[in-house]
């Protein structure tokens, strides 16, 4: 299954996404691969500070051809991640058309519920193309609200704001907590750190949700 973290906004936690998917797939025994779609390469600066063994691989592709290379590569994969860049149209057209499942991102705020508008006409207009690209599966896309402060209902009124667009969103949203950031810099995750910690739980929940979701309707 090739899920693309995507939001034509900056800093909304496309790439905290793709890292953490990515870890908990990976320690629950599957075979990832995360491609960085981003020329900012933070994926890579992930990888590359990292100090224990990697569990998952990395390749940086931040060109218009990942829908083209993507093929070849999820060989001997059971899921790639492709962690999007913001702005850059052309490379999110393509991790779109290389998606079983493209998740948008966003804040619990109403600039970030304005601002999904561009990647929604965007998955749209792919979908709409996919002829072109890829004639033989459908595109999921799905909100996933991060960054919900704990113990606020905000991640409600983002999700009822948010169902203007016609695509659904996670039922599992995940909060704003310094443990994201924290491991980051390590090259580490929540669920490498503490799978049971509030992080580490939610994660979990968050890939068990798109798993049973979406990976059973996608044919691969
Ligand atoms: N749930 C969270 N809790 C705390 N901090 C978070 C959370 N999600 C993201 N962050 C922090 O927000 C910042 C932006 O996140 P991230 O780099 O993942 O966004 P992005 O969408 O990939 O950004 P860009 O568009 O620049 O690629 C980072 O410093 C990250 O550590
Ligand atoms: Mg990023």
């Amino acid at each position: 299954m090739i899920i693309s973290l995507l939001n034509q906004k900056g800093g909304v936690g496309k790439t905290t996404l793709s890292i953490h998917i990515a870890s908990t797939l990976a320690l629950s025994g599957k075979r990832v691969l995360l491609i960085d779609g981003d020329v900012q390469g933070s994926a890579l600066d992930w990888a590359a500070s990292r100090k224990e063994d990697p569990i998952f691989n990395v390749v940086g592709i931040s060109k218009n051809t990942i829908h083209k290379e993507v093929p070849t590569l999820a060989k001997g994969y059971d899921y790639v991640i492709i962690d999007g860049p913001p702005r850059v149209y052309d490379v999110a057209k393509s991790a779109i058309a290389a998606s079983d499942l493209t998740l948008i991102p966003v804040q619990p705020s109403p600039y970030d519920v304005w601002a999904a508008k561009e990647v929604v006409d965007l998955i749209n207009e792919v979908r709409e193309t996919i002829n072109s690209y890829r004639s033989y599966k459908k595109i999921d896309s799905s909100f996933i609200v991060n960054r919900v402060i704990p113990n606020s209902v905000i991640g409600r009124d983002v999700e009822d704001a948010l169902s203007q667009y016609k695509f659904p969103t996670l039922k599992n949203y995940i909060h704003q907590r310094v443990a994201y950031a924290e491991t980051a810099a390590l090259g580490t995750s929540v669920v490498e750190q503490d799978p049971n910690s509030n992080a580490g739980k939610e994660i979990t929940n968050v890939v068990k949700e798109i798993i049973k979701t979406y990976s059973s309707t996608n044919k691969k």
